[in-house]
This record gives structure tokens, C-alpha cells and sequence, in this order.
């Protein structure tokens, strides 16, 4: 965050947008949420926080991330997008902080659209095995959900005019779903996760489970070992977080939502396993989750792509994002005294209503609808 503003410091630039977990609020009793907040201060610009939660543009992921703006003082500062959709809460804001979270009043009564589950995002993905390498494979059915109709949307139907002439994959092409190769041990761990909802670890041969949720391995019975002499259930998921965490080899389900995609896809201290396949889930289904249409190519070795994929930004929240300083840089939000905005109805929608326009005027591709 030094680095980060002494750049802000150099360049000067009208307007500024950093990004940064929650908990950086709660870091040393915020003092480096303060720091960042008041070096744009001392460096005259106007500022403002927002802790936003991904979920609430239209994602089956909860992610709650802190977002500064800033803005020369002769620049209108940009607002915050109001959420679009409902979501599955998964823990709050930091206490000090919950003023900042930008979101409805309690009192209003917006129509918000239906929260997403985990089926609604990939529930048309073909099923792949663990040791999949394929970076290339093939959509084996139609889109089944609004939201896979949306994803599934070719770069030019996105309106992305952000890559030049790059047109993206070919039709029917689907990229980077496989999956972090599980190691042998894990590979026979995982096989033996029931396929149901809410199962992990204790669910293996010999866990149990005390009055104080202590997870523990039944001292009558020899510890089952796997094919390697290694023991099925491995130490470090009995002794995580005490012996009380449900998350070691914890299974997600269809009608989930994921609290954040990480960078790291081991099943070892999070839920990640596929809901009724024996994997992690791919780079692409990390990749739905945080909204990347599907024609984004992912690069490098298959940990960097999923490290590409959980360090982002969401894709809706940094659409919403663009939005709201496109507002401002046009002053439509001058004189507005309200922290935040109201996103257009058709905001979310406006792919979609391309490819109804699409269907139903054959061939005319070109035709814009609505405020495109
Ligand atoms: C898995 O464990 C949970 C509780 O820990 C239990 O409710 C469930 O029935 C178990 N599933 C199977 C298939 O044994």
C-alpha cells in the first residue's frame, strides 16, 4: 500500500481505484486501511471507501472486498454500484466498518434479483477426471441456466472490444476446464468423500466426532492407511483449526454458493472438491464463479492460472465499478449527494438482450438493443 500510493503520488492521476481484502480493515486495528485512506487524503484528493460483496452482481460467491476511490478534487468522485442481486450471506464486514458496506438500507425495499447457486454457474460442464491436462476440450450439452447462456457468450457478443481483433475460441470450444492433478494419496482420500452435501473428511473410516465438535480417530480400531502406508486420514486435517473445521476434503453442493474463490486449489484446509466428481474444481469452474466470460484464455502453469483467476477482481463488481466512474467522469453525478447508485435495470442484461435480439431477427447480427 506504500508502494501503491507513492505511485499515486508520482503520477497524479484524476482518478484512483485500489482494491484490497476486508481484512485489511481489521489489520492491526485498521490502521492500514487509515494509512491508505489518509496518504490520498494528504496528497488532496477526495476520497471514499466501500466494502462490496461480489455475490450481490450476480454470482454464486459471496467475496467481500474494500474498494478506495479517489478523485482529483476539480473530478466528481465516483459512487458505488448498489447490488443487482441477492446473495447467501458468509460473514460479515468488520464491526468498525459496517457503515462502509455498500448496500440497500434496512428499510428500503429494492427488487433485487435471485441470489446464484453453485448449479446455477456449472452445472453444463462436462464431467472430467483428475488427471485431465486438456487445454482445450468441447461443450457436451447446451447451456442449461440463464447465467451459462450469458457466460457462454462469444467475446463480439459481449460487446468486449478490449483485445482488438482477438475473436476469441472457436464455437463449441471450452478452455482450461481441468482440474489442480490431485496426488495419488489425495486422489484415494477424495474417492472416498461421499457425494453429498456437507461431506468432508469426517466422513472417512475411523473419524469421530466429539460433544465439544472436536473431530478425533477412534482409538478401538487401527488408523486405516492407504495404498502408500500413509494414513487415510491425514494429521493435518484433525488438527486444523483445532480439530473443528468442516473444511479439509469438504465437498461443495448444487445448491451452495462458495464463500471466495482462493488462488490455491488444494483440498486440504478448503471446500473445493466437485460436488458428485472425484477432483477440485477446474480452472474454469473457479473462473465462472467469478464471472469471467468463458472465452478468457487462462496462462502459465495450471497453479498460476488459478492464481490469475482468485486474484482478480470479480468481473461484474469491476463492470459495476467502470460504470460508476464512467458517471462521474461525465458528471451525471454531480450535485448527487448519495454515496452510492442505482445500476440501469438492463445492466445486467444487456449481453443477454443481444442474443434474444439475435434470435429473433436471424442474421442481423449488428442490431444494438436497448442503452448499449
Ligand atoms: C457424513 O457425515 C455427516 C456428519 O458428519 C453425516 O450426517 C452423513 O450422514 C455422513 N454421510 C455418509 C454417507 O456417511
Amino acid at each position: 500500500i506504500v508502494t501503491f500510493m507513492d505511485i499515486v503520488s508520482f503520477l497524479k492521476p484524476k482518478y484512483v481505484l485500489m482494491e484490497n481484502v476486508a481484512d485489511i480493515l481489521k489489520l492491526n486495528g485498521g490502521s492500514v486501511g487509515r494509512y491508505a485512506l489518509s496518504r490520498l487524503v494528504a496528497l488532496n484528493y477526495q476520497s471514499r471507501m466501500g466494502l462490496m460483496v461480489a455475490g450481490c452482481y450476480g454470482l454464486p460467491q459471496f467475496r467481500m472486498r474494500m474498494f478506495l476511490w479517489g478523485a482529483l478534487p476539480t473530478m466528481v468522485l465516483p459512487k458505488y454500484p448498489l447490488p443487482t442481486h441477492d446473495v447467501v450471506v458468509h460473514g460479515g464486514a468488520p464491526s468498525a466498518f459496517s457503515q462502509s458496506v455498500v448496500a440497500y438500507d434496512e428499510n428500503q425495499k429494492p427488487t433485487l434479483k435471485e441470489a446464484l447457486y453453485l448449479r446455477d454457474a456449472i452445472s453444463d460442464l462436462p464431467k472430467v477426471s483428475n488427471d485431465e491436462t486438456a487445454d482445450e476440450t468441447m461443450y457436451s450439452v447446451k447451456a442449461e441456466t440463464e447465467f451459462q447462456r450469458y457466460i457462454r457468450l462469444s467475446r463480439k457478443e459481449m460487446l468486449d472490444y478490449s483485445f482488438g481483433d482477438n475473436k476469441g475460441p472457436s464455437e463449441g470450444m471450452l478452455l482450461d476446464h481441468r482440474p489442480l492433478k490431485l496426488n495419488k494419496d489425495d486422489y484415494e482420500r477424495v474417492k472416498q468423500i461421499p457425494h453429498q452435501k456437507g461431506a468432508n473428511f469426517r466422513n472417512l473410516t475411523g473419524v469421530k466426532v466429539g460433544q465439544d465438535n472436536v473431530a478425533y480417530m477412534d482409538p478401538t480400531v487401527k488408523p486405516p492407511c492407504l495404498e502408500s502406508g500413509k494414513p487415510l486420514v491425514p494429521y493435518y486435517a484433525l488438527s486444523f483449526m483445532h480439530g473443528k473445521s468442516l473444511k479439509p476434503f469438504g465437498r461443495l453442493w448444487w445448491d451452495e454458493t462458495v464463500p471466495t474463490v482462493f488462488t490455491r486449489a488444494e483440498p486440504h484446509n478448503q471446500i473445493i472438491l466437485h460436488p458428485d466428481q472425484a477432483r477440485v474444481l477446474t480452472v474454469r469452474e473457479n473462473a465462472r464463479l467469478q464471472g469471467f466470460p468463458d472465452y478468457y484464455r487462462m496462462y502459465g502453469p495450471i497453479k498460476e492460472r488459478y492464481m490469475q483467476v482468485g486474484n482478480a477482481v470479480a468481473v461484474p463488481v469491476a463492470r459495476a465499478l467502470g460504470y460508476a466512474l464512467a458517471q462521474a467522469f461525465q458528471r451525471k453525478t454531480e450535485g448527487n449527494n448519495n454515496l452510492m447508485i442505482v445500476l440501469p435495470g438492463s445492466f445486467s442484461d444487456v449481453a443477454m438482450m443481444r442474443v434474444r435480439a439475435r434470435a429473433s431477427s436471424s442474421g442481423a447480427e449488428d442490431v444494438l438493443v436497448g442503452d448499449e
